[in-house]
């Protein structure tokens, strides 16, 4: 393969010439993901506990410019609105989580009342306007509470997330038929346990990460019983971070170093999820910081799915000299992401022939870029329009591969506090002003709503 990228990459010949090739199926569900934590504010009324998310911000210098999420979006209070600008842009589906700490304040035990009714309030004015609630369990707010207790590394809360879960599906299974479990549980345990970069922000040894990684995937599972026995008929996933690794060359010494960074971290979830074990290499490079597994752990780990959520934004470029973090050519996204579409294609292909998978949704796939509002107050964002056709027209190409994928989720849908980076990073379809709470469309979201009317992606 080589660095730079050829036009076959991004055109199918069957897509010269027969634009219909471009066209989706007539129920592929089309939308845009939030999570709690990013949008909600009102972090602390009507009863709300306090999330691992409040007490990281609030710690001076965890956050670019000491920014929080009391705020953010105040979601919590413009819900109505935020609802009536989807169906605005012709959204079938909303992809959004629960405040764990707003609906049991200390994790388990006493619940908050007002916080059920929020969310109630919330699927039923999406129901309204005919847009599918597709609900993530857990975003990465666990409540603060729980961390005391240990969060991720202490095994009872493993019981408590099932325990959640269990709370929320009694309330909304009626009406929210897809659920997933966590979001990009990698995140949590390297970023969250690891490197600190997230909340809670401890560094741990690299044994301890391994095990929240195993704690994870087992909440995951205890996750998945808990709801099948309320209501087995409702679909049950997960919402995996996946970035293909592509080799920096042909040579087999580049190919075998991109290989064993996929396998031995990348797949960490997704191999065991499916094959009901750690893949080899995995388990080669974790040597004696293997975590404990219970017996049964496996079991409950591989559990049927119905379906797979993946957020992409980019690709990992690894040689056998290591990672290149600058492709001389490429586009970067204010993120520092490298913009490069085909690779989603071919990691969406990847996991399809490693795993028998089933039915995927593209949860998250969206870019960051310094948004300006021109005179005419609007925001002609045409490196974000152009960035989403990029990738919006690889996934429809991977599923003429025979990659079964039913929906996709652009991040976001609006701007919002973007974790450490605070409301830095602009990844919306819709502007916010953080200081008047103004929402405008952007030209990216006006484009959006086009694909989703036409069903189609036209260049
Ligand atoms: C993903 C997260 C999401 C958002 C995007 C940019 O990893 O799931 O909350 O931060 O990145």
């Amino acid at each position: 393969m080589k660095l730079e990228r050829s036009r076959n990459e991004y055109y199918s010949p069957v897509m010269n010439g027969i634009m219909n090739t471009l066209r989706f199926p007539t129920d592929f569900l089309w939308g845009a993901a939030t999570a709690a934590y990013q949008i909600e504010g009102a972090w602390n009324e009507d009863g709300k506990g306090e999330s691992i998310w409040d007490r990281f911000s609030h710690t001076p210098g965890n956050i670019i410019n000491a920014d929080t999420g009391d705020a953010a979006c105040d979601h919590y209070h413009r819900y109505p609105e935020d609802i009536s600008l989807m169906r605005q842009l012709g959204m079938k589906a909303y992809r959004f989580s629960i405040s764990w700490p707003r609906v049991l304040p200390t994790g388990f035990g006493r619940v908050n009342t007002a916080g059920l009714d929020f969310y109630d309030r919330l699927v039923d004015a999406l129901l309204a306007a005919n847009i599918e609630p597709f609900i993530t369990l857990h975003h990465w707010d666990i409540p603060q509470a729980l961390l005391d207790r240990g969060g991720w590394i202490n095994r009872d809360n493993l019981s408590y997330f099932a325990d959640f879960a269990a709370l929320m599906v009694k309330r909304l299974g009626d009406r929210v038929r897809r659920w997933a479990t966590l979001n990009e549980p990698d995140d949590i345990a390297e970023a969250g346990y690891g490197n600190g970069e997230h909340a809670p922000g401890v560094k741990n040894d690299w044994k301890t990460v391994q095990q929240v990684i195993h704690n994870l995937l087992v909440a995951h599972g205890l996750a998945v019983q808990a709801i099948r026995a309320i209501d087995p008929a409702l679909e049950v996933g997960i919402v995996l971070g996946l970035w293909g690794v592509d080799p920096t060359s042909e040579d087999p010494t580049d190919i075998a170093a991109a290989d064993l960074v996929w396998n031995s971290q990348r797949i960490a979830f997704i191999h065991p999820i499916f094959r009901g074990h750690y893949h080899s290499s995995m388990i080669d490079a974790i040597g004696d910081n293997f975590p404990e597994v219970k017996s049964g752990d496996m079991a409950l780990i591989s559990q049927k799915l119905e379906f797979l959520g993946i957020n992409n934004y980019s690709r990992t470029l690894v040689g056998g000299r290591g990672a290149i973090s600058l492709v001389p050519g490429s586009e970067y996204t204010d993120m520092g992401w490298e913009v490069c579409a085909p690779a989603f294609r071919r990691m969406l292909n990847r996991i399809n022939n490693d795993y028998n998978l089933p039915p995927i949704y593209i949860t998250e796939n969206g870019a960051a870029f310094p948004d300006v509002v021109t005179a005419d107050g609007k925001i002609h964002d045409e490196r974000r329009l152009d960035y989403l056709a990029q990738h919006i027209t690889q996934v429809r190409l991977a599923m003429e591969d025979g990659v079964d994928v039913r929906g996709y989720f652009v991040w976001s849908l609006l701007d919002n506090f973007e974790w450490g980076h605070g409301y830095t990073k602009r990844f919306g379809l819709i502007r916010v002003d953080f200081d008047t709470q103004k929402r405008i469309i952007k030209d990216s979201g006006e484009w959006y709503s086009r694909v989703i009317s036409l069903n189609s992606v036209d260049h």
